[in-house]
């Protein structure tokens, strides 16, 4: 059992609480024990000294691509896990896109196994929807969750056939779960490798239209009003899928999403020199797209963010623009990223951000989310608001060292990581 732990000191941020200012937090057998303006220190407690720092719920990233089993070289769920403390995760929620697919109850099992031996992070795996995720047969749903997923994606792939994604709400509202749907017409971006406008021209490349996702978004909002489940669609990238959502939201459909980091911060000009860092699916799109995003953010649309963190290897990566693979790292810049695009410019507070880092995934995950109250799981993230740092990939925990952010300065950094009340390790000395 972890020591016993007083957080002297910080600013607490904490939305699901609706606390925000100077608190210390008393932490016992990895649980909050309180939270009060001054704790007194007494014989026996490790104190954590927070000032200058903030101290927040700890983040749930809903998308991350740990590639194990299959793809070792481009990731492994201990590196992928150290990638996701540095970054200020507690919990991560790997897709199934592995090689073999975890699309039945024993791979799930060993992925939570293999979460548990490294033992860093939460390892709450997603499903896959369908058999090898090749859209065409669904998977054993209870037996999926029963062996412990939080969700069923074929992320990577679209479920296109609309029969299947009808049975699969259906299927899924039995378990109260979110089927998360990688929204992609498969016959409109077939080919495309960037964002189709002037861009794409310009650089001769073949383009993925908005409406490639935006069809698919439409088709799922109307088959989760049909059927009453749950669609989660994940890394939106455009302006008409964030209108179709809040549309939706009005009349009650029941609609959570995400946005990535990358889609916030960058458009299509950063393909510009057929830049393959910046070579994601769905595509970085237009500046009015980006707004749109933002837009979403602010005024809760987007529920929450997510990383859709997908390493590759230099090979992969570095091979010429149309063959190199859509993804790139983001665990260990997503908190500046957000906190440069975001919060610098006002576009949200650091309350909206921590609920959509923190708060917002942790529920449609399935955890709590109650934040920081007493009894609650001990799951902290400590920043340094003022502390800016420079990307060098090289330096990542990650094995992927592809980021369109290399040589951006970010502005703050995670300091500390404690999950059930244990410190996880520091960025850079620690893990
Ligand atoms: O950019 C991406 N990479 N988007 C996806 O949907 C899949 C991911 C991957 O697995 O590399």
């Amino acid at each position: 059992m972890s020591k016993p732990l007083l957080i002297v000191g910080g600013t607490v941020i904490d939305p699901a609480a609706k606390r925000e200012g100077r608190f210390d937090i008393l932490v016992e057998d990895g649980a909050i024990a309180d939270v009060k303006p001054s704790i007194r220190a007494r014989e026996g407690l490790e104190a954590v000294d927070a000032a200058g720092l903030l101290v927040v719920p700890g983040f749930v990233d809903l998308h991350v691509h740990f590639r194990e089993p299959g793809r070792e070289d481009k990731e492994t769920i201990e590196t992928g896990s150290r990638a996701a403390v540095r970054g200020g995760f507690t919990a991560v929620c790997p897709m199934p896109n592995t090689d073999p697919v975890v699309d039945h109850g024993g791979a799930v099992e060993w992925v939570r196994h293999e979460g548990g031996r490294v033992g860093l992070v939460d390892v709450l795996p997603i499903g896959a929807l369908t058999r090898g995720e090749r859209g065409e047969e669904l998977t054993d749903f209870g037996e999926l969750f029963e062996a412990g997923c939080i969700a069923l994606s074929d992320d990577g792939r679209p479920l296109a056939n609309s029969l299947l994604m009808r049975r699969a709400l259906e299927y899924a509202k039995l378990f109260n779960r979110p089927i998360i749907q990688h929204a992609e017409d498969p016959s409109l971006s077939a080919g495309g490798v960037m964002h189709e406008g002037l861009v794409s021209t310009t650089l001769g490349l073949k383009g993925i239209p908005s409406e490639s996702e935006a069809v698919i978004v439409a088709r799922d909002l109307s088959l989760a009003e049909l059927t009453g489940g749950w669609v989660h669609v994940a890394h939106l990238s455009c302006a008409k899928s964030v209108e179709l959502i809040r549309q939706a939201k009005r009349r009650g459909v029941r609609v959570t999403c995400e946005v990535t980091p990358h889609h916030l911060a960058l458009t299509e000009e950063a393909v510009a020199g057929f830049n393959a860092d910046a070579k994601v699916n769905p595509p970085l799109r237009s500046e009015q797209d980006r707004q749109a995003l933002l837009a979403g953010v602010a005024d809760g649309t987007i529920d929450c963010i997510a990383t859709d963190h997908a390493p590759h290897t230099d090979w992969e990566k570095d091979a010429d623009f149309d063959s190199a693979p859509f993804g790139t790292t983001g665990l260990e810049t997503a908190l500046g990223v957000c906190v440069r695009a975001l919060v610098e410019p006002k576009t949200l507070s650091w309350s909206r951000l921590i609920e959509t880092l923190s708060t917002n995934p942790a529920r449609i995950a399935g955890l709590d989310g109650d934040g920081l109250i007493a009894g609650k799981p001990a799951n902290l993230t400590l920043i340094d608001p003022k502390a800016p740092w420079t990307v060098e990939p090289s330096r990542f925990a990650s094995k992927g060292k592809h980021s369109p952010f290399a040589g951006w300065e970010l502005p703050c950094r995670v300091v500390k990581v404690i999950r059930r009340g244990e410190v996880m390790g520091s960025d850079p000395k620690g893990v």
